[in-house]
């Protein structure tokens, strides 16, 4: 207990003051003696600073998921049945992955994140681990800052330095700017340390990772044995049913392949190409 509110005294203490730690000050090792007490652990999530999305700002990113009802409830529908899958094989850790670039799964992950988030008992994080073209701090609105998500996974600052809270139970890890080599850092012992640890720490009920394309990068073949499900998605007029199909091959033979979301189709809505 001392080593964690250590660790996050320290991480208090880099924010406030700014500037970066020395590397032995990342708190997710610190925190491994973590997890449990209630108190323990609402303490962990105070820790995260706290930011207020522009409702507006989201609604122009396609971002509905902060209410119930009118454009949330597609979203709601596949929060219902991705949570219920998920709950009942145990998983825990999401990727949301498409086979190329700019088919929606940022916008989709932010959807599901806010959506889950209005179930008051679960605990969430949503971690962008598309570092090549990072887009999740634009999505959610938010004005410049300084997070930087990928310094966390080289063990060169704490965690919580570089990741945001919206309410008491979903947190944001993201980057303002894009990180080389993620290949192999995503693959580091450290960075497998770092999503344990925030899980535990956080008592997360749910963990969603926003990847990179698939058929462009290693990342998701390579994180593939780090999460329990993926979710492919793919744009109508921009990604073809080859590419498709040899995604859920390679997919089905390393992880659970939870569904295909067809996104961005003129006339059907998102829950119509869940499936
Ligand atoms: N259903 C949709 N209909 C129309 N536009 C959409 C839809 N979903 C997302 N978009 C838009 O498409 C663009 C790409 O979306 P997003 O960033 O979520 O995709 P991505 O798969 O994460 O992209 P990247 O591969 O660059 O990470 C954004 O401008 C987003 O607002
Ligand atoms: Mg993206």
């Amino acid at each position: 207990m001392e080593r964690i509110q250590s660790a996050i005294n320290k991480a208090r203490a880099n924010r406030q003051g700014g500037g970066a730690p020395p590397p032995q000050a990342a708190a997710p090792r610190a925190l491994q003696a973590g997890g449990g007490s209630a108190d323990i652990i609402a303490g962990a999530w105070q820790d995260i600073a706290m930011f207020k999305p522009s409702v507006r700002a989201l609604k122009d990113n396609r971002v509905f998921t902060l209410k119930a009802g009118g454009d949330a409830a597609p979203f709601d529908m596949m929060r219902t049945r991705v949570f219920q899958q998920m709950r009942s094989n145990n998983w825990r850790r999401l990727a949301v992955v498409s086979p190329g670039k700019a088919c929606g799964k940022t916008t989709l992950s932010a959807n599901l994140a806010f959506s889950l988030a209005r179930q008051p008992d679960l605990n969430l994080a949503l971690i962008e681990l598309d570092m090549r073209r990072p887009s999740l701090a634009r999505t959610l609105g938010l004005q410049a800052g300084n997070e930087q998500f990928s310094r966390a996974l080289e063990d060169r600052d704490p965690a919580f330095q570089h990741m945001l809270r919206y309410g008491h139970n979903l947190a944001f890890a993201f980057n303002r700017s894009p990180a080389p080599s993620m290949e192999e850092l995503l693959q580091s012992s450290h960075a497998t340390e770092v999503f344990s640890d925030l899980e535990r720490v956080l008592d997360l009920s749910l963990m969603i990772f926003d990847m990179p394309p698939m058929l462009s990068s290693g990342e998701m073949m390579g994180f593939a044995d780090q999460v329990d499900c993926v979710l492919l998605v793919a744009a109508a007029e921009l990604t073809t049913l080859e590419e498709i199909d040899l995604c859920e091959r390679n997919l089905s033979e390393v992880t659970n392949l939870l569904g295909v979301v067809l996104n961005k189709c003129r006339y059907a809505d998102l829950a119509g190409g869940y499936g």
